[in-house]
């Protein structure tokens, strides 16, 4: 079936989405950027072990949004009032018994997907943003011991339209047994 089959609006939370790259001078309310970062820390995590925490930067915190944006080569992310850095602890993370494989990235980038999906349904733009240079991030951010930044989201109000999706066929990815 092909999606312009489906009624308007139904696919809003994955399609909804995009990598929001420019953004208005607009500003969100404190308010809607705390019910925002309140969706998301609804996420799922292994054995709901949360092992995460979100640095939130706002448009006055100078000296952090200097460090993300010398962090990262593309100045587009300079137009963005908010950011928030989603973080691991690997420490409190589940580790799965039969490998040891660690699953903090796993439920950080599922917390962070959720903060996108949340910011997307309350009319903000976000961007995944993990290019850039740690070292420089924490020169400038003293995160906590054992705290690791993941992603970098900023967030805002989108400005212009959102690019076409371009995705491989389902049929290419789905796996029969
Ligand atoms: C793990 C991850 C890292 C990403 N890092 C960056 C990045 O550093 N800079 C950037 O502009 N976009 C980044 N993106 C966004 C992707 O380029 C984007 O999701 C992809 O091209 C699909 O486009 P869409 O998000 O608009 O659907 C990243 C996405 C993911 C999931």
């Amino acid at each position: 079936m092909s999606a312009k089959t489906y009624p308007e609006g139904e696919y809003l939370l994955t399609r909804g989405r995009y990598s929001c790259r420019t953004y208005t001078d607009e500003v969100p309310s404190a308010e809607l950027i705390r019910k925002v970062l309140d969706g998301a820390h609804y996420a799922p995590s292994a054995c709901n072990r949360q092992p995460w925490r979100m640095m939130l930067i706002g448009p006055d915190d100078a000296s952090a949004r200097k460090a993300v944006i010398d962090s990262y080569s593309r100045p587009w992310i300079a137009a963005a009032p908010y950011f928030v850095i989603v973080c691991a602890v690997d420490d409190e993370a589940w580790v799965r018994p039969a490998d040891g494989k660690n699953h903090a990235d796993v439920d950080v980038s599922i917390l962070a997907e959720h903060l996108c999906l949340e910011a997307t349904v309350n009319g903000l733009g976000t961007c995944w943003v993990c290019n850039f240079d740690p070292a420089v991030l924490a020169a400038g951010i003293n995160f906590p011991a054992g705290v690791r930044p993941v992603v970098i989201v900023p967030v805002g109000f989108p400005a212009g339209e959102a690019p076409a999706k371009t995705r491989k066929a389902l049929d290419d990815i789905l796996l029969h047994p």
